[in-house]
């Protein structure tokens, strides 16, 4: 593969943010538990972290949301391609999402959990990229504001590619 890496988010500046988000979270849900969505796949390594620093107690279960096929831009059709294992209805739910790009994906999403009746919902995620939003979506926690740009890492991919690398990257062609 001929793309090259250019780090934008290092790991350690990932690593603090997250732990700064964890902290914040907690002093915000002080009575668990809190339910913790995570979508698949991206949002493992981000989820994986942030739940080491939260210290209300947790439940955790990942919803499997398909956009985007193996291109680098959304297809706008959005489908659920595994769904929850456990039931929300009266918890406070947390989605866990690794990017909002076009914030498609977690509209539909919100709406399609707000049908089963939480207690309270809302989202946390580590990257955003306000400028390419379509939708509006209210998003709680934030962990870096990024540019305009494809990133892979962090649980991130291109066509299943660069999910284990520690750091965010740019993907340059
Ligand atoms: P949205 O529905 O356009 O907000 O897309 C969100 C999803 O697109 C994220 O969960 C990612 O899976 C994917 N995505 C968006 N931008 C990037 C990127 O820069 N790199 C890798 N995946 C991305
Ligand atoms: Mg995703």
């Amino acid at each position: 593969m001929a793309a090259r890496l250019r780090v934008l988010i290092p790991e350690a500046r990932l690593q603090a943010r997250v732990r700064e988000m964890g902290q914040e979270i907690s002093r915000d849900y002080p009575e668990g538990p809190l339910y913790l969505v995570g979508i698949l796949k991206g949002s493992f390594v981000f989820l994986a972290d942030l739940v080491r620093s939260i210290s209300t107690d947790v439940r955790i279960d990942f919803i499997g949301i398909s956009s985007y096929g193996i291109g680098k831009s959304s297809s706008g059709e959005v489908r659920v391609t595994k769904d929850l294992d456990i039931s929300v209805e009266g918890r406070d739910v947390l989605v866990v999402e690794d990017i909002v790009d076009s914030g498609i994906t977690l509209t539909y999403l919100t709406h399609l959990l707000a049908q089963r009746k939480p207690k309270s919902i809302r989202i946390a995620t580590m990257l955003d990229k306000p400028e390419r939003r379509q939708r509006a979506v209210e998003v709680a926690y934030t962990g870096f504001e990024i540019p305009d740009e494809f990133v892979v890492g962090y649980g991130l991919d291109h066509a299943e590619d660069y999910r284990q690398l520690r750091s965010v990257c740019v993907l340059e062609n």
